[in-house]
């Protein structure tokens, strides 16, 4: 492609274009500072692209998803959480037989460290999974620690993902002052993540195969985001040569704010609000709106998506039906669907594109398994877990790849000098 032109002060620069397989045109600025002295401006870095990458694709204008070229909605349909870590992985959808043993070596990994249960009994029960989550994953490494043999991090990858439901489900037992649950092996890994949580055989559940498969394809749709906010801080953090565990715990602790995987919690926290004021969406809508206060819509808006969430989409339709077929009347759904009706149909949210998220009705499946509200980002970091580390394997393979060191554009003082106190006015 023809090179990109930046005159600067009447001084010309020309700047290298690339595209992507989907068509994006990118300007490589690179050599831009060593060439004009200029760095370019983008808090946020709301229009920055920090790597070249294959996992996933996403058009935010058209609302689409796709992990490895496989669209979200299909996968959801058709395929296991399990499948998508594979494919995350390896790039590939795996054959029989490959499944077959990456399902072993997930079942076989996931006990912990029988040492690693006296950390649980270090923290408060009122202590947010979420801290626990990244305090655990982050200490994996001191069991585990990286070495020069490649086959060391495909077990460290197993490890991760298959120890990860464990730590979640100890943490939760802890809080409750329950007795831990271990892992089998002759369960799946959402079935078996449920029966560590709520200690009773699979049978006694009222539907037990649907509770597994719906958190199976929750995970799914949660399993890879491209660049954002928790994936670029494992990237970032991985770029200065630290471990898959630290990085993949930063990323955890990244997701644990509001406006990312814990907008989750707060929008049942908001539902419920609102339903305890007496269900006045309008009353909320015009909070939302109003740039004196602080509160947001949770689970609206979205940086990339400027159309409808396509993950969003499929788990509303998913929460109709399976509340249905639970037989649970959930009032926080109906709430959540005239809020979403009132927001579309105001103006301040259409002409902003700020359409329903992910986070959006995500919450109200969680509540109809059981799952307590402090737990929901938890689950988002189990499903994000095989993008996360799709996602430090790539960069480490990424021959452009450097330690993360954005620039700034400083705006403090100038260089002034020190003066003793007593001459302070
Ligand atoms: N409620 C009310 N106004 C909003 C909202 C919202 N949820 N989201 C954005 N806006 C407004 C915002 O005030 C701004 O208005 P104006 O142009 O008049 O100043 C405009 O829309 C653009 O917002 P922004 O904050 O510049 O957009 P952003 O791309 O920086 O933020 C976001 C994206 C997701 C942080 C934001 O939409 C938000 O805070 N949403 C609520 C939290 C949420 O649901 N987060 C989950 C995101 S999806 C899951 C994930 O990836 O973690």
């Amino acid at each position: 492609m023809d090179p990109a032109k930046l005159v600067i002060n009447d001084n010309e620069y020309e700047l290298p274009v690339f595209a992507g397989s989907e068509d994006e045109v990118a300007v490589d600025i690179r050599k831009l500072r060593a060439q004009s002295k200029v760095v370019t401006y983008d808090p946020g870095y709301g229009n920055t692209g920090s790597c070249e990458s294959s996992i996933t694709f996403i058009d935010g204008e058209k609302g689409i998803l796709r992990y490895r070229g496989y669209s979200i909605e299909e996968l959801a349909e058709k395929s296991s959480f399990v499948e998508v870590c594979y494919l995350l992985i390896h790039g590939e959808l795996p054959t029989e037989v490959q499944l077959d043993i990456f399902k072993h070596k997930l079942t076989h990994h996931s006990l912990l460290h029988e040492d690693m249960k006296k950390f649980f009994e270090g923290y408060p029960a009122s202590a947010h999974p979420m801290s626990v989550l990244s305090a655990m994953v982050a200490s994996l490494a001191a069991y585990y620690p990286e070495s020069d043999d490649p086959s060391d991090l495909d077990l460290n990858v197993i490890r991760l993902i298959a120890k990860l439901k464990t730590i979640a489900a100890f943490s939760y037992k802890k809080s409750i002052g329950h007795p831990y649950v271990y892992p089998r092996n002759d369960l799946s890994y959402t079935e078996d993540f449920l029966n560590m949580m709520f200690a009773v055989p699979a049978e006694a559940y009222n539907s037990p195969d649907l509770l597994a498969l719906t958190l199976d394809m929750l995970l799914i749709l949660h399993a890879d985001h491209e660049q954002n906010c928790s994936t670029s801080t494992v990237r970032m953090v991985g770029s200065s040569g630290a471990d898959l565990f630290a990085s993949i715990s930063a990323g955890i602790s990244a997701l644990s704010g509001p406006l990312h995987g814990k907008a989750n919690q707060e929008v049942i926290d908001m539902l419920e609000r609102i339903q305890a004021d007496g269900g006045d969406y309008n009353k909320y809508i015009e909070k939302a709106k109003d740039k004196n206060d602080p509160f947001r819509l949770m689970g609206f808006g979205h940086r990339v998506y400027k159309n409808f969430d396509p993950r969003a989409k499929v788990i509303k339709k998913t929460a109709d039906r399976v509340l249905s077929e639970l037989g649970i009347r959930d009032p926080l759904l109906d709430i959540a669907k005239h809020l979403e009706r009132v927001a579309l149909e105001d103006d301040y949210f259409g002409e902003r594109k700020l359409y329903p998220n992910v986070d959006f009705y995500s919450g109200i499946l969680y509540r109809a398994m059981g799952i307590p509200t402090n737990m929901f980002t938890v689950m988002f970091a189990m499903g994000r877990m095989p993008g996360w580390i799709a996602q430090w394997i790539e960069s480490k393979k990424d021959p452009d790849a450097k330690i993360h060191r954005p620039r700034q554009i400083y705006m403090g003082s100038t260089e002034r000098h020190y003066r003793p106190i007593e001459q302070r006015g």
